[in-house]
């Protein structure tokens, strides 16, 4: 344990979180931490070596062996650029079946913790607060219902020109959610001490808002 602050950001996919995580690290001028990304690369990796999703030892072994950086937005392994790559649907399905696997999830927990540097860290996942940073100094968990995370991500597939299936994305999310919510270690719920917000029927800038105001109660942060 260390002096550094931390606050944890779990919750569903299509919550909000990431880009929750990503303001209040700016604002506050702290790192962050995607350890979604972490399980993406991993499942990403894993099919290009080959190496089946469901082989804990093989997907273990190479979770241990990646080399990692993400750097001015990019992800990248070993100089191969996956930043696209692991956004897609598929990598998101493949996450979620490696961070299933217990020896996969030990062996990414130190690296997960290297990310702990001055002057902070927010740290977005599922697992943040009742895992990897129990000692947090602010540990949000941010719910939203399953259909208006299904509505959010079909408006930005949408957006993006591709055509899907609203029906079909509130099932891979229900489905997602299930595995994610009910596997046997770190499933996906608040801790104790977390407070829970639901985005359902905020805006991204309310949930801001409330968790900028909680960070400046605890002398976190202070407004300039
Ligand atoms: O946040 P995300 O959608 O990028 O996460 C992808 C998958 O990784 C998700 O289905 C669950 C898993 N995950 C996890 O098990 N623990 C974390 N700390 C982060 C993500």
């Amino acid at each position: 344990m260390t002096d550094i602050p931390v606050i944890t950001i779990d919750g569903p996919s299509g919550s909000g979180k990431g880009t929750l995580a990503k303001v209040v690290a700016d604002t506050l001028g702290w790192h962050l931490l995607d350890s979604g990304a972490l399980y993406r690369i991993i499942g990403a990796m894993s099919v290009r070596r080959g190496i089946q999703l469901t082989d804990e030892t093989a997907v273990a072994e190479l979770a241990a062996t990646l080399a990692i950086s993400f750097a001015d937005d990019r992800v990248t392994v070993a100089g191969l650029d996956l930043t696209d790559e692991i956004r897609t649907e598929d990598a998101g399905e493949n996450a979620s079946k490696v961070a299933h696997l217990p020896a996969v999830r030990a062996a990414v927990l130190d690296l997960q913790r290297s990310f702990r540097k001055a002057p902070g860290l927010v740290a977005d996942g599922r697992d943040m607060g009742t895992v990897v940073f129990t000692d947090a100094a602010l540990k949000i968990f941010l719910d939203a219902s399953a259909e208006v995370r299904a509505e959010r991500r079909y408006k930005q597939l949408k957006n993006k020109g591709l055509s899907v299936s609203l029906r079909g994305l509130l099932e891979q999310i229900q489905e997602r959610d299930a595995r994610d919510r009910g596997r046997a270690i770190a499933p996906l719920k608040p801790a104790d001490d977390a407070i829970v917000l639901d985005s359902t029927s905020l805006t991204i800038e309310m949930v801001v808002q409330q968790v900028l105001s909680q960070a400046q109660n605890l002398g976190l942060w202070q407004p300039k």
